[in-house]
Order: C-alpha cells, then sequence, then structure tokens
C-alpha cells in the first residue's frame, strides 16, 4: 500500500500532497479523490471564494426562503448562510415545495426525504463513517493515508488530524486539502454510511445515538454548526452538498414540526 511521508507538518502540505496524494497519470486516473474532474475542478474565479471562512457570521440574516434553497445559480452562491457556498452542489427543494401535500405525516417523510440528500451525501458521509477510517471524495474511497479515529475522533498519536487539516481550507490548484477548526470524526455512534435513509432517520432522533439531542438541537445543529457547513464549502476539487446549508437546516425544522416522521 501507498505509504508516503505524511508526518510532516502542516506548512509543508502542499509538497506532500503533490508528492503523495495521487499518482497523477496524465489521462483517466481517478482512482482516489472522487468525482475527478466531473464537477468541481474548474478554479473559482469569484471572488466570494475566498470567504469560505466566512462561518463566523453565522446567523447573519433569514433571508433565502425557499426560493433561494431552490436556486443553485452561482448568484444564489451569495446568499447568506453560515458558508458561502461553494457553486456546484445538486439543488434542493423549498419547503414550500412540499405544501401541497395533505397528509401530515407523508408531508414529513417528504421533508426528510429532502433533506436526505444532504445526509447522505458524500460530504457528510465521508466523516460519518461505520469503521473507523474516514472516506474521501465523491466516491468515498479509504482515506490517504488510511487512518483509526483514536481514542477522541482526532487521530492517532503522530497522525492527529490537525496536523493535515488546519482551521481552513487549503487551497493547491485543482484540489484542497479540508480545512475547520473543528475537523474530527464523527463517533462511532453517529455512523451513517451503508444506512438507508430511514435508518438514519431513527439514529438521528435517538439521543443515544446523536450526541444527547433532542430534536431542537438537531435542528440548531445542523443550521448552524461549522462543521456541517463545511459540506457546502469544501474546497476546490469536491463538490459542495445540495442547496445551501440554510435550506437545508429549514427542511429539518418543518420535519420536526411536522412530527419527524421516518420514511
Ligand atoms: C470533518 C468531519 C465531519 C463532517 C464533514 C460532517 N460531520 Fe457531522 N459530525 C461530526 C462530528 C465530529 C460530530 C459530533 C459532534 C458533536 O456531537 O458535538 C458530528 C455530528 C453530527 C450530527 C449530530 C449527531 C447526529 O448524528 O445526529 C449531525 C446531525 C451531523 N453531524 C450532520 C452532518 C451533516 C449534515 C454533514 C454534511 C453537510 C456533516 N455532519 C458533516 C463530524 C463531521
Ligand atoms: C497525513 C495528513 C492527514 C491526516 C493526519 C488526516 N487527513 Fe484527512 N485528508 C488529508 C488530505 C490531504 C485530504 C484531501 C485528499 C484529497 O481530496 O485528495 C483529506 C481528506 C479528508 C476527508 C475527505 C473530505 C471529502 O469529503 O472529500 C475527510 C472526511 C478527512 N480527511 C477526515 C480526516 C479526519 C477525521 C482525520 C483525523 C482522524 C484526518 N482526516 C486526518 C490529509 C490528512
Amino acid at each position: 500500500m501507498r505509504r508516503c511521508a505524511w508526518t510532516v507538518a502542516a506548512g509543508a502540505l502542499a509538497l506532500v500532497l503533490t508528492a503523495c496524494g495521487k499518482p497523477a497519470p496524465p489521462a483517466g486516473g481517478a482512482d482516489g479523490g472522487g468525482s475527478g474532474g466531473a464537477t468541481a475542478t474548474a478554479a473559482p474565479s469569484e471572488p466570494e471564494a475566498d470567504s469560505r471562512e466566512a462561518g463566523a457570521g453565522a446567523e447573519g440574516a433569514d433571508t433565502g426562503e425557499s426560493a433561494g434553497s431552490t436556486a443553485t445559480s452561482e448568484a444564489d452562491a451569495t446568499s447568506a448562510s453560515a458558508h458561502v457556498t461553494q457553486p456546484g452542489g445538486e439543488p434542493l427543494k423549498g419547503v414550500s415545495d412540499f405544501a401541497d401535500i395533505a397528509d401530515v405525516k407523508a408531508r414529513s417523510v417528504a421533508l426528510f426525504e429532502e433533506a436526505g440528500k444532504v445526509l447522505t451525501h458524500p460530504r457528510c458521509l465521508n466523516c460519518h463513517p461505520a469503521g473507523d477510517s474516514p472516506t474521501q471524495g465523491d466516491k468515498m474511497t479509504t482515506h490517504e493515508p488510511p487512518l483509526v479515529r483514536g481514542e477522541d475522533g482526532l487521530g492517532p498519536v503522530g497522525m492527529r488530524c490537525q496536523t493535515c487539516h488546519t482551521a481552513k481550507n487549503v487551497e493547491l490548484g485543482d484540489r484542497s486539502v479540508p480545512g475547520d477548526p473543528a475537523w474530527k470524526l464523527a463517533p462511532l455512534a453517529m455512523a451513517w454510511q451503508g444506512k438507508d435513509l430511514r435508518a438514519i432517520c431513527e439514529q438521528l432522533k435517538d439521543p443515544a445515538r446523536n450526541g444527547g439531542r433532542d430534536l431542537e438541537a438537531i435542528i440548531h445543529h445542523v443550521s448552524e454548526d461549522h462543521l456541517v457547513g463545511w459540506g457546502w464549502a469544501p474546497g476546490t476539487g469536491r463538490t459542495p452538498a445540495p442547496g445551501t446549508q440554510e435550506g437545508f437546516g429549514k427542511l429539518i425544522a418543518a420535519w420536526v414540526e411536522t412530527g419527524a416522521a421516518c420514511p
């Protein structure tokens, strides 16, 4: 198995990734990083691309509404949310798109299924693995280098997440190293990989498996959490999660309001 000098300091990451990230054959060698050229490899040229650390301004404005959350045009990427949404994600329907489902339980399920497009997106699943190692890329291949989660989800001694994942994404030409101040693996109890949406739904509602949260806390977490928000600003070379964090948060809130029914 390919092993590289991963223990170098974060400052040398550009070199490390160039040397070890991928063998980078001239054509068609998408063996690891996932979607490769297919989706989001074009270098963003708008100025917003520089403000993906903007999460500090979290609940800046409750604009947007469902109209905003259904659109994924680049213009919409500037709308207020925890992060500046990176272009390239799939659309996500807004809450009002479900208003005509008369049966409340059916509406609740439909809302959750829409939100499930985010929950089961590689940007989220890669950090909610069923095993000990994160996965990476849109194809969710084993993280390179393979890791164990360690006692605290921050990796083993000598290979801590923060060795390579700094407080914000580090751009390296047509790729990037993900970053966030809170970067770490979700606990095993919160594993979502390999589960269907119904199982994820039941788990999300279960305080024994969701970090002791009630449903209000789940709404808060998905709407405000900075690490969740990274999913919409994952850096060059990665497809953002569908819609916006704000739109996703509203879907989850509407799901809770309608009784939090599972598929
Ligand atoms: C870098 C890794 C990472 C990424 C990426 C990530 N998460 Fe998490 N997630 C975590 C960690 C760590 C926790 C536990 C935090 C806690 O309990 O306070 C967590 C907990 C959660 C929880 C609460 C517990 C539960 O399972 O119900 C939700 C909901 C959640 N994440 C949603 C998401 C969504 C949605 C995305 C993608 C948009 C995402 N996460 C991406 C690491 C990650
Ligand atoms: C030795 C350096 C290194 C360490 C240590 C490390 N990572 Fe990574 N990680 C990377 C690099 C580099 C990438 C980007 C790979 C790529 O996209 O080609 C990455 C990508 C990821 C991704 C994929 C994001 C996505 O959706 O594509 C996740 C998730 C991740 N790391 C989680 C973790 C967690 C959690 C830890 C600690 C338990 C950790 N990593 C430790 C270097 C490291």
